[in-house]
């Protein structure tokens, strides 16, 4: 087995090599004075079990683009199987036509992996389940849930009380997995996202977080606003302090000023995405799936 660390990659693939002391390949990316991308294998790949990393956040298509050339590259030069781990699955929203005429954008990506010649997908907590129906290969949806809980259980907090800032299944899952880690209780806001003016809306309840340390727990920060509303309830609610572990912290324009402004304390999201926000590593979440033990909300 060996890895190839993609562009949008490279550490979290150096880190996943070491931990299963497997050698990485060498390949050279760069791009053409139009802005075209160029792939080359400084190594022979012929007849080898390949692991690509590449996780797919913004700028995503340009991160697609190096996938899908690097993917094609290495079937044509005949590695025998190739898997790829995407911690960040773009285009995962558009699951379905929500409106009349629209592109089904995660039906497409996951018919070029496929067609590429891709023979399992490995991602980390998927915006939407429904995405996994579109792959015929295996596809596996971990979480990094219980590793943001455990960077967190580190800290000492005091009657802890984990939230989901919404209340789909998939996020009270989440919130409920880092909950049993962490041992304390859990609790969901129920949210709702206005389809034209994107407007969020989020419903104060009780959540009996008075002199507590919370912890909010979400799949995406993107423009900040989810995590800023249910920061606030919980502040006015006399919350202690408030953290975020997000799995994939994209942290779009204003969000980290927003957040912070609603009473965090800090936000701690994955290398999935590269920021300053990543102190918490998917790659052992990755090792041991690779090693049967796959970790699911
Ligand atoms: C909701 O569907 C997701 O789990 C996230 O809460 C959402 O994507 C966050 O978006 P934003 O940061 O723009 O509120």
């Amino acid at each position: 087995m060996k890895i190839v660390g993609g562009p949008s990659s490279l550490n979290l693939a150096q880190k996943i090599s070491e931990e299963l002391g497997v050698q990485l390949v060498k390949i050279r990316v760069k791009r053409f004075p139009d802005g075209e991308f160029y792939v080359k294998f400084e190594e022979n790949v012929a007849g080898e079990n390949l692991l690509i990393v590449q996780s797919l956040y913004p700028p995503q298509d340009s991160h697609l683009m190096e996938l899908f050339l690097i993917l094609h590259t290495a079937r044509d030069l005949g590695a025998e199987t190739i898997r790829i781990f995407a911690p960040y699955l773009a285009y995962s929203r558009q699951d379905r036509r929500y409106l009349e005429g629209e592109c089904l954008s995660a039906a497409m990506i996951a018919e070029v992996i496929e067609e590429l010649g891709a023979d399992a997908l490995y991602t980390i907590d998927v915006h939407n389940e429904n995405v996994l129906k579109m792959y015929k290969i295996p596809i596996y949806n971990l979480t990094a849930s219980g590793e943001l809980a455990r960077y967190f259980a580190k800290k000492g907090l005091e009657n802890p009380l984990v939230i989901a800032p919404d209340d789909e299944d998939l996020a009270k899952r989440r919130a409920k997995y880092a909950a049993k880690v962490l041992n304390a209780e859990w609790d969901a806001l129920e949210k709702r996202r206005d389809r034209y003016t994107g407007e969020i809306t989020t419903f104060a309840k009780d959540l009996n977080a008075h002199g507590r340390d919370a912890l909010i727990i979400d799949d995406i920060i993107s423009t900040g606003r989810t995590v800023a509303n249910a920061a606030k309830i919980l502040r006015d609610q006399g919350a202690k302090r408030i953290f975020v572990g997000v799995s994939h912290a994209l942290l779009l324009g204003d969000s980290v000023r927003i957040i912070m402004e609603s009473g965090v304390e800090e936000i701690v999201g994955t290398d999935s995405v590269v920021n300053d926000y990543a102190k918490v590593s998917v790659s052992p979440i990755f090792v041991r799936a690779l090693r049967g033990e796959i970790e699911q909300v």
